[in-house]
């Protein structure tokens, strides 16, 4: 299911771990780079090649934001919701990101460009409200400029 040179980028990192299952974290994150997302037939492949079992692998997957467990849209906006932001308007951001995508929170669009996530604190509290698409992230955020952004990448 990976690619070679993913496979070979797995080769290395296993030799900088003692243990195959400490690899886990950086494997998963290969996976989603080369597909996206991870998909269940995925976690079992990865859990094949570090010695763990699906149950594990799914674990890992849907506790960590990071990892996707479903097919996302073109654009993967991700708005910080968490305290700093949302004290600096966070609630208008991500109706102002529902309104301009056409779609709601944990949701694609029809179109297939955009999926909307809530995220935690991305350690951006100083650039509050924010949020991320892919790995950019956008501070200082006000509906008007959010309109914009997104309106740039119709
Ligand atoms: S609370 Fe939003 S980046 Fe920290």
């Amino acid at each position: 299911m990976l690619n070679q040179e993913n496979l070979q980028k797995v080769d290395t990192l296993l030799k900088k771990y003692p243990e195959k299952k400490a690899a886990l974290l950086p494997i998963l994150w290969i996976a989603q780079e080369q597909e996206g997302w991870i998909s269940q037939e995925m976690m079992k492949y990865v859990g094949d090649l570090v010695g763990v079992p699906y149950s594990h692998v799914m674990g890992v997957v849907t506790f960590y934001t990071m990892y996707n467990d479903k097919k996302l849209g073109k654009y993967h906006i991700e708005v910080c919701t968490n305290v700093s932001c949302l004290l600096r308007g966070s609630d208008k951001i991500l109706s102002t990101v529902e309104k301009v995508c056409g779609t709601k929170l944990g949701s694609t669009s029809p179109d297939g460009k955009f999926t909307i996530s809530e995220v935690e604190c991305m350690g951006a509290c100083g650039g509050a409200p924010m949020l991320a698409i892919g790995e950019n992230y956008h501070e200082h955020l006000t509906p008007a400029t959010t309109e914009q952004l997104l309106t740039s990448l119709k």
